[in-house]
């Protein structure tokens, strides 16, 4: 009993000790607005946004109305231009945009009036107006405080300019501004999306200063948009413009402003009632599900997330009686800032009263979000095409999220420490390790396993050793299976490490003589970038990487597998894109007819299935196709009960497309998290509950399907949950389509050329020697099995940050004992943690084999 309710606890410490700003930048965040995602053009060049929505204060003539103010258009006279030459003593010309809702507007684009040759007028600087319900305008600041924007230098370039703080509005004025006397005139677009919170304003007592060994900290709402006086008011600010402070709130994303910029917060010295209460307006009456407050817990600062929330609401003009109220389980470990979750159970309100109650000196929030009705935000971006400007700079493209600073900032310094760490490891390995036991590690290690593929190709590739040494050409079919993983939580940017370890590739030559390749291509890639990006395109990567020798047994001509007609596809949604393709989720009907006789359906009654579409963009180059064409042939090859299927192809026509299977519960990791194991904590919170031995039965059926795929020699290399699809009755099918989808991966940032891995899952010699054997997959599947036994309630070494993640993978090469593993579950029996245990061992030979660990689970069946 006593152990149970241990269990609960630290089961409910997970559930609120997400990692959040991880997360949140993997883009993983369909529930609250992110601003790096959130830049597509609102309407002004592709003409949703309507003319009678577009006024100026004047007007030159008709042909330089408001409405041909839009940017790339040169209808009319080529842009909109005000009435009279704008003096800088009369700065009050502007031309307002009505979006008809509320936007949260990231980025904007001017351009001046070029009409083939004819106009050369344009604003050099403005300003913007905004307003939420077209009465109270406010003026746009950046940060720094500075209103005026830098705008254009000549009447055809297109200027983009980030808006940081972001804006929330539904009508935007831009003002031309000189400081001489001319004539300007102006074509805009706004880009940002859809403001789904629907917060109009927050009220809330201001935020105030704390002196921290003598430093001051200002706990302020820098951004704040409303009045300031006793208190804020009928405002927005940081709390709303997507931007989630860092774990220590002394330190901020934004550079030259003060210490505890990204938060707002309270010392409980000012509040008696021991709460701080802030209340919220919305645009209209809204059925609510959560909120979700980000919050800091330095608790050795004596900051905490709040101990209660008591929460009211407003429907029409009365309080309800009833409140909600919540209690996070408060956490003294992990001082990491979280987003901390709280129903509000699906009350109507049109304004929300929350109080905040302290648990310690100082509460800071950097965010509230709220979820309300079924809206959710896109977390794709916005197809290439549409309305991204011509002319723009490279670095202004709206459309490509990498662009954001702060993410480039933040990715940078990611990098940077990364590069360090690099560093240190293959100093240690040199010094400790390398000069002692070279002999030893080159016999152990190196032998016959090690594949020359040292350089950057062999993490691209995996093969078992012996068809290694029999097809000197694998190398060159290899690398069309570049697989880049986009940056994100589950994936990591190993490649300098591969390449850094030039001891390691220098031993490979001397012992590993059948292996030419590695010398030439030390570090030099020797595929063109185009080709690296390729497979990510369709997929996101490729299905699984194929020893040479099978690939030759499908070089055959034929492609054995059914033609579909496109027709039968009603699409439903988007799982994933990449730069060559797409991968949608659709219906299909009538599927049974064009199927194999042994394979049998997860139908529903209405005769549709779901099936996993994808789709190769018509302008895909050779390369692409190739690798596609390659991909169906190796995925027709897999058939087994769970192994996600081929079902057909769609070849006659661009753009091409393949379809495979996909499981009416969506993959095992999002199924886990909506569940909880059987228990108090499920009883209490009517929470869905998927008992120990369903558990194991899943975790059975990955690693059958893991026997099979290991049998034909087929290295996944990047077995995880999430790349698991759960059916009726937990039925599990392996697929992979982890790397190129949001969720996962953070697609909008991708470092080219460069190798992005899944650190957490992957085995010390994927890491460090580039080595992906079945016993890498091995290693993966304890990864997988541990994932499955904590409901993925967290990322595998939650605790350890990407750089100590590599570093301990060190600590497995070292071998001193060090090492940290994986901890047991709480509901994992003694037998099973030894499994895994046994998944990681250092020695690749002494790990089980699928056939082993599938057995061992069977005989262990509760
Ligand atoms: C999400 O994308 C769809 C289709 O592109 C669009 O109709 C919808 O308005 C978008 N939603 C938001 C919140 O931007
Ligand atoms: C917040 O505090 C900083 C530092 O004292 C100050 O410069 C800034 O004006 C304050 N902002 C507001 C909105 O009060
Ligand atoms: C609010 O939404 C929930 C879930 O969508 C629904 O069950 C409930 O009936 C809605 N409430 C009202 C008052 O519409
Ligand atoms: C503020 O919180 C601290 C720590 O919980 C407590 O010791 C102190 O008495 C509180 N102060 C007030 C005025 O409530």
């Amino acid at each position: 009993m006593k152990a149970r309710s241990r269990f609960e606890m630290n089961h409910l410490w997970k559930i609120f000790f997400p990692l959040s700003l991880l997360l949140y930048l993997s883009g993983n965040v369909k529930s609250q607005v992110n601003p790096s995602v959130c830049r597509s053009p609102l309407g002004m060049s592709g003409r949703q946004i309507l003319d009678e929505d577009i006024s100026a204060s004047s007007q030159w003539s008709e042909s330089t109305a408001a409405k041909y103010g839009r940017l790339d258009s040169e209808e009319g006279d080529g842009a909109w231009c005000p009435e009279s030459t704008i003096e800088p003593e009369n700065m009050n010309e502007f031309l307002q945009i009505d979006l008809r809702s509320l936007h949260f507007i990231t980025l904007v684009g001017t351009q001046g009036r070029h009409a083939g040759g004819i106009g050369n007028e344009f604003a050099q600087t403005y300003k913007i107006k905004y307003s939420r319900d077209g009465s109270r305008w406010i003026s746009w600041r950046n940060r720094q405080g500075k209103e005026v924007i830098e705008g254009n230098r000549n009447a055809y370039d297109i200027v983009l300019k980030d808006l940081e703080p972001p804006i929330i509005a539904r009508f935007v004025r831009f003002m031309p501004v000189i400081d001489h006397s001319m004539n300007v005139c102006m074509r805009v677009e706004l880009y940002g999306c859809e403001w789904l919170d629907g917060l109009v304003s927050y009220n809330a007592p201001l935020g105030q200063e704390m002196i921290l060994h003598d430093q001051e900290v200002y706990l302020n709402d820098s951004v704040y948009d409303g009045a300031i006086l006793y208190s804020m008011t009928e405002g927005l600010g940081q709390l709303t413009d997507g931007m989630c402070g860092l774990d220590d709130f002394v330190l901020s994303h934004v550079y030259n402003v003060w210490p505890g910029y990204d938060y707002v917060g309270w010392t409980n010295e000012s509040f008696p009632n021991g709460y701080v209460e802030i209340m919220f307006e919305f645009d209209r009456t809204r059925n609510f599900t959560t909120m979700k407050v980000h919050c800091n817990n330095m608790f050795s600062q004596r900051v905490k997330v709040f101990q209660k929330v008591v929460c009211y609401f407003r429907s029409d003009l009365d309080w309800e009686s009833t409140p909600v109220s919540f209690s996070p389980v408060m956490d003294d470990v992990n001082p990491s800032a979280r987003f901390v979750t709280v129903s509000l159970q699906n009350h109507m309100a049109s304004a929300i009263k929350c109080q905040y109650y302290f648990s310690d000196m100082w509460m800071m929030f950097s965010e509230i979000t709220f979820q309300s009705d079924t809206a959710m935000y896109n977390t794709t971006l916005a197809p290439r095409k549409t309305g991204a400007p011509p002319n723009t700079q490279p670095g202004d493209n709206p459309v490509h999220k990498v662009d954001d600073s702060n993410t480039r900032i933040l990715i940078g310094c990611l990098v940077a420490i990364i590069f360090i760490l690099v560093a240190i490891i293959v100093i240690i390995l040199w010094r400790q390790v390398w000069q002692k036991v070279l002999e030893k590690v080159s016999r152990r290690m190196l032998d016959d396993e090690l594949t020359a593929s040292l350089s950057i190709q062999s993490e691209a590739f995996s093969c078992n050793n012996n068809l290694t040494s029999s097809a000197p050409s694998e190398q060159e079919s290899s690398s069309t299976y570049e697989r880049i993983f986009p940056l994100g939580a589950d994936y990591q940017e190993p490649s300098r490490l591969v390449r850094k370890l030039p001891d390691v590739s220098q031993v490979s030559e001397d012992t590993a003589s059948k292996s030419p390749q590695s010398s030439t291509q030390e570090g030099v890639p020797h595929y063109a970038e185009a080709d690296i990006v390729n497979l990510q395109g369709v997929t996101g990567g490729n299905t699984y990487a194929v020893p040479a020798v099978t690939m030759d047994l499908l070089s055959g001509k034929d492609i054995p597998i059914e033609e579909f007609p496109r027709k039968l596809f009603t699409f439903k949604e988007k799982l994933g894109e990449g730069q060559f393709g797409e991968v949608h989720l659709c219906e299909a009907e009538d599927m049974e007819e064009f199927m194999d006789k042994d394979f049998s359906f997860d139908v529903s009654e209405n005769q549709t299935v779901l099936v996993a579409v994808k789709m190769l963009r018509a302008d895909a180059n050779k390369n692409a196709r190739n690798d596609f064409l390659k991909e169906i042939k190796i995925m027709s090859r897999l058939k087994d009960p769970n192994i996600i299927r081929l079902l057909g192809v769609c070849m006659s026509s661009d753009p091409l497309c393949m379809i495979t299977e996909y499981m009416e519960n969506g993959d095992l990791n999002q199924f886990l998290s909506r569940h909880e194991p059987e228990g108090m904590i499920a009883l209490l919170s009517n929470a869905p509950t998927v008992s120990y031995s369903n558990l194991q039965h899943m975790a059975t059926q990955i690693a059958s399907g893991m026997k099979y795929l290991s049998s034909l020699n087929f290295v996944h290399r990047d077995l995880a949950t999430r790349n698991c699809l759960v059916g009726k009755n937990y039925t599990i099918k392996i697929a992979d389509f982890g790397m190129s989808r949001n969720l996962y991966s953070g697609d909008y940032y991708r470092i080219q050329g460069r190798a992005v891995l899944p650190i957490r899952w992957m085995s010390w010699e994927s890491i460090l020697l580039g080595k992906f054997t079945t016993a890498s997959d091995v290693w993966a599947f304890g990864v997988t099995l541990w994932e499955t036994l904590t409901f993925c309630k967290e990322q595998p070494y939650s605790q350890l940050s990407d750089e100590q993640v590599i570093e301990n993978t060190g600590e497995f090469f070292r071998d001193q004992r060090r090492q940290i593993y994986l901890p047991q579950p709480h509901m994992c029996p003694d037998p099973i943690y030894k499994l895994m245990l046994s998944c990681w061992h250092r020695n690749a030979k002494e790990r089980p084999s699928f056939q082993e660990i599938h057995r061992i689970l069977l005989e262990n069946t509760p």
